[in-house]
């Protein structure tokens, strides 16, 4: 009986880490010279134990200043320059050069996104461009020997997505699935990179009246789910949903492993319509919903390792409303979580149940499930009990 009982402690060993693999968490930050500068912004960053940082403007100033800080970087290329970089790798080069070989390794950048939501601004000639420009950033990074950097496009849910319910049926939409998704996922899965899309629960919800708001705000109630009548699957929120939205159609392309890195993600603390969701109870329960959940480990329902980062939109206020899948009308939204002062609008707690995240926490976790599985074979296990006793 031993040999098998060490067996199944050794298998519960060996397996559990892999069941906790955590998904990364940053922030979106976009510096201004009204806000402080980036070094005190850092400095809070680090604080508040935030590892990684998504950089949609990438000054070189605020890049070098990241140096030393092991806080992970996600950069992006601006789409004006889509089509040079298309054209000739020389102006990726150039590029790199000015953002990347100047501090690397010692800023840790880990990805860049070549444009932003291009799709949305309807310009299907940078769409076209797209995955030429990426494989020439692509290519010239392996030429200057960089071969850690994920380098793909940051597309937004609701331009690309058919359908979020149920997320089984989901689909990329037509024409862009053919002309620019397709090619860009056999690039990724070639160069052994992730797909970036930026979804907004928010602007589902808003879409569909039909939602409960507990559902996009992570909240635990028994009767809180939907059902993908499909697959049987239980969603218990609004954002796995999206995100199984996404990994289902890659799926039906033909590219079901390929990472997912939610590269923008929030809720609104302020509309200027006066939307009655948009304030700061619902960012904060949003945003702690979301941590808690992604850092429990859990996964989505159809991919146990789920996204594989999620970066929070955003830092500070930058009164944007581009791509969020609104129907603006004019309006403008906040997004942010700190005052420009780095005061925390609300409290969010960004270690929270981090403990999967670290080697302590993982070796502790392996110990207790040990514990566990030994007690359950010892003693829940009447048999073992008649025969000890
Ligand atoms: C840097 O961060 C990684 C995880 O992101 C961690 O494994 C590593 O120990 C950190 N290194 C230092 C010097 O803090
Ligand atoms: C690419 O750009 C470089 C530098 O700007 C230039 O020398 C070269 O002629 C260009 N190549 C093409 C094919 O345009
Ligand atoms: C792909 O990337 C992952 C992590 O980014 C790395 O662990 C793995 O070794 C890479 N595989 C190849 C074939 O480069
Ligand atoms: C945000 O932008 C809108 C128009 O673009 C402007 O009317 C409004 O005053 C701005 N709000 C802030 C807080 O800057
Ligand atoms: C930061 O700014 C906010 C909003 O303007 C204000 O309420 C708060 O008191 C400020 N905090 C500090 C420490 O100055
Ligand atoms: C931290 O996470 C645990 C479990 O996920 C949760 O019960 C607790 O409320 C969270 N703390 C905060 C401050 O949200």
């Amino acid at each position: 009986m031993f040999p098998s009982l060490s067996l199944i402690t050794f298998l519960s060993l060996l397996f559990l880490p892999s069941a906790v693999t955590a998904t990364k968490i940053g922030v979106t930050y976009i510096s201004s010279p009204t806000l402080p500068p980036p070094e005190e912004v850092i400095a809070n960053f680090l604080s508040q134990k935030i590892t990684a940082v998504r950089l949609p403007v990438p000054d070189p100033d605020i890049i070098r200043a990241f140096s030393y800080t092991n806080i992970s970087l996600f950069l992006a290329i601006p789409n004006s320059l889509i089509p040079s970089i298309a054209a000739n790798i020389s102006a990726a080069s150039l590029w790199l050069y000015a953002h990347v070989i100047p501090f690397y390794p010692r800023a840790h950048i880990t990805a860049i996104s070549v444009g932003t939501h291009v799709l949305s601004q309807g310009d299907v000639t940078s769409a076209d461009l797209l995955v030429p420009a990426i494989r020439n950033v692509y290519r010239s990074l392996t030429a200057i020997g960089i071969r850690q950097i994920t380098v793909s496009t940051t597309f937004s849910f609701v331009n690309i997505m058919t359908t979020s319910f149920p997320p089984s049926s989901a689909e990329f939409q037509q024409p862009a699935n053919s002309f620019v998704i397709k090619p860009l996922l056999d690039l990724l899965t070639e160069t052994n990179s992730s797909f970036f899309v930026s979804l907004y629960p928010y602007s589902v919800y808003k879409l569909r009246p039909e939602i409960p708001i507990g559902f996009a705000l992570f909240q635990q109630h028994a009767y809180n789910f939907r059902e993908d009548t499909v697959t049987g699957v239980r969603y218990r929120n609004l954002f796995d949903l999206m995100v199984d939205a996404v990994i289902a159609a890659m799926t039906v392309a033909g590219h079901e492993n390929i990472p997912v890195v939610v590269a923008e993600t929030g809720w609104p603390c302020f509309d200027s319509n006066h939307e009655v969701e948009a304030r700061d109870v619902y960012s904060k329960m949003y945003l702690q919903g979301l941590i808690n959940h992604v850092r429990s480990g859990k996964g989505t329902p159809l991919r146990k390792e789920g996204a594989a980062e999620v970066y929070i939109y955003e830092v500070f206020d930058t009164n944007d409303t581009a791509s969020k899948g609104l129907n603006s009308d004019g309006a403008w939204q906040n997004w942010g979580f700190c005052y420009p002062n780095m005061s925390m609008k609300f409290e969010i707690d960004f270690g929270n149940g981090s403990s999967p995240l670290t080697e302590d926490g993982m070796f502790i976790t392996c110990l207790l499930w040990s514990v566990l599985v030994w007690y359950v074979i010892l003693f829940g296990n009447p048999m073992a009990t008649v025969n000890r006793y």
